[in-house]
């Protein structure tokens, strides 16, 4: 059982050490990575997948539950660390959605493996537009289904107490959900966004620079009000969106059933 996790600081890419001396992350959270280009997300990403001990660029050493990575690494519970839900990431293997699941079940010792395998679709279906059915071949699934297949499968399936999402926004599944819906599962949940919506939903978000983690923050009092105006903007973003890609022209008429956000809430 992973009841914290901690990176302990490093170096930045100028050598220096880095501010921030130690991030501790505990499980239900959703953390924020965010940064420029070339700040070093993907490299803190990547230290807390191969469990870094000095042994990086960074220098960084992630400990859990107060133990060093020699130490956590012989505990079997704890060897399957880290699920990564990638943009770009797609089923190759050629078998049907059931196939697939009920092996994954089977590999985990479930026992009412079409019980899951059925709970798993019908999650990813919540996440998705176009439903995905158990006989559908994985090989012909969309970018969007397979993504919340993957989230589905990791949230129900996988015993990974750690997951890496990597840039979810374009992924054509309901974001916000799917990252619930993992912290929900006690998971350590944490996303490399550029997407001010999810950076102010995180509980936590760590700002890269330079190769370092510069500043840790937690959204303020403002910051969760705008939140919740960015998410009715998003709503009407997410609403359009789907009239568009369904095939639907935006006449006078349908734009004005659009359920736009309380205009005086907005310019407030
Ligand atoms: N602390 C560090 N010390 C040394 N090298 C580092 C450090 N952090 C990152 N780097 C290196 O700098 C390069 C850019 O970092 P990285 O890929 O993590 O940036 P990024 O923030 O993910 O950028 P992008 O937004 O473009 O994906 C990589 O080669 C990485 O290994
Ligand atoms: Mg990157």
């Amino acid at each position: 059982m992973i009841r914290k996790i901690a990176v302990l600081g490093g170096i930045t890419k100028s050598g220096v050490r880095e501010t921030l001396r130690m991030v501790e992350i505990y499980p239900g959270e959703i953390v924020a990575v965010v940064g420029p280009t070339g700040s070093g997300k993907s490299q803190l990403i990547s230290d807390i997948e191969y469990w870094a001990d000095g042994d990086t660029p960074s220098r960084r050493q992630i400990q859990i539950n107060d133990q060093v990575p020699a130490e956590f690494a012989v505990e079997t519970s704890l060897r399957r660390l880290v699920a990564e839900i990638s943009q770009n990431m797609n089923f190759v293997i050629d078998m049907s959605v059931r196939d697939f699941l009920l092996l994954h079940a089977e590999s985990r010792h479930i026992e009412n493996a079409l019980e899951v395998a059925k709970a798993v679709v019908d999650c990813a279906n919540q996440l998705t537009g176009e439903p995905l059915m158990m006989d559908d071949s994985l090989t012909a699934l969309s970018g969007g289904q397979s993504r919340a297949l993957m989230v589905a499968d990791v949230a129900l399936l996988s015993n990974a107490p750690i997951v890496l999402v990597d840039e979810i926004e374009n992924a054509g599944i309901n974001r916000l959900s799917a990252l619930r819906l993992l912290a929900g599962r006690g998971k350590v949940v944490l996303v490399v966004t550029h997407d001010p919506l999810l950076a102010l939903l995180a509980d936590k978000r760590i700002v890269m620079q330079n190769g370092g983690m510069a500043k840790l923050l937690t959204a303020s009092p403002s910051e969760k009000a705008l939140a919740g105006r960015l998410q009715k903007i998003d709503a009407v973003l997410c609403e359009l969106r789907e009239r568009i890609r369904l095939g639907g022209e935006l006449t006078p008429e349908a734009i004005k059933e659009v359920t736009w956000p309380d205009a005086q809430r907005v310019s407030a």
